[in-house]
């Protein structure tokens, strides 16, 4: 029987990572299967249980778990311990063990697909939930010039800065009138409701890079915004979610897929 993963989350059923896997199985010819498993709100550790009890050997875990699989994980690599939060859950030998292929997966997605370069760039994060706190330590490490977090509940954000030592600035999206930035990432759920951070519309430098976290068939409530109020590019999260992937795969099979065709045949798909 071959090997079997998941991605795990409430809802799922628009989750692309199946496909993505499949491919990257395909290519790298490992012999697994990489299904959809939907918790209920108040059983993720339930679920995750049943599936490793049925001999499943790991879990993507989507929103709104993640904190929760931070949680469940025995182990932790010290990037999930960091983000506080885990994406990516490896079974063996009766070991939990989490890990957390976000932040490198944004990064992968910027410096490589997208060629932008973070280093000593104005960074502006937006969300202080889980989304937000797997991006912070990969980000740090690439050294922009400043960076900032900004979320609706002020609290959540000092909070989140404090846990990095204080290395991001943190505060209201009042506070960014006047101020610009060369990257804007959107990790609020809000694309999710249909809504938008309250954001203003100053805050794009010229030539900015705005990205979404999220990614849909249509363009986000944050990325028609920052369309009209001047930012240079575009760019959803299917980069990343094909980036954390191979990440995750890598993590659970010691083999790199190639992301970046993955990636093309993903929009090829999409915008047919
Ligand atoms: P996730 O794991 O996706 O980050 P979360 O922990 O529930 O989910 O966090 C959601 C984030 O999106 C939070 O930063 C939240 O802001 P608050 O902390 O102020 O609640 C943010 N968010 C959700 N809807 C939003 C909206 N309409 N406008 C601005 N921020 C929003």
């Amino acid at each position: 029987m071959p090997d079997q993963y998941a991605v795990i989350g409430n809802p799922v059923a628009h989750s692309q990572s199946p496909l993505i896997h499949a491919e990257f199985a395909r290519q790298t010819g490992q012999d697994l299967v990489y299904g959809r498993l939907l918790a209920p709100r108040d059983a993720f550790a339930a679920t995750a249980n049943a599936f490793r009890a049925g001999g499943g050997r790991g879990l993507n875990v989507t929103l709104p778990f993640k904190g929760e699989a931070f949680r469940y994980a025995a182990f932790l690599s010290e990037r999930a311990s960091a983000a506080q939060a885990v994406n990516t859950l490896k079974f063996e030998r009766g070991v939990i063990f989490g890990d957390n292929t976000d932040g490198v997966g944004l990064v992968g997605d910027l410096t490589r697909n997208l060629a932008f370069a973070v280093n000593g760039q104005r960074v502006l994060l937006l969300g202080a939930g889980g989304a937000a706190r797997g991006v912070v330590g990969p980000l740090l490490e690439q050294q922009p010039a400043q960076f900032v977090l900004a979320n609706r509940t002020l609290d959540k954000a000092q909070h989140l800065a404090l846990s990095f030592g204080g290395a991001l600035e943190a505060g209201t999206y009042a506070a960014l009138a006047g101020r610009q930035f060369d990257l804007v990432i959107n990790a609020t759920s809000a694309s999710l409701a249909g809504e938008l951070p309250p954001l203003p519309p100053g805050v794009f430098a010229r030539g900015a890079l705005a990205y979404d976290m999220m990614y849909g068939k249509g363009e986000t409530p944050f990325l028609a915004f920052a369309r009209g109020a001047g930012a240079a590019l575009l760019a959803d999260g299917l980069g990343m979610l094909v980036e954390q992937a191979a990440e995750s795969f890598l993590v659970w099979r010691g083999v790199r897929p190639d992301s970046a065709s993955v990636l093309q045949q993903l929009r090829q798909t999409r915008d047919a």
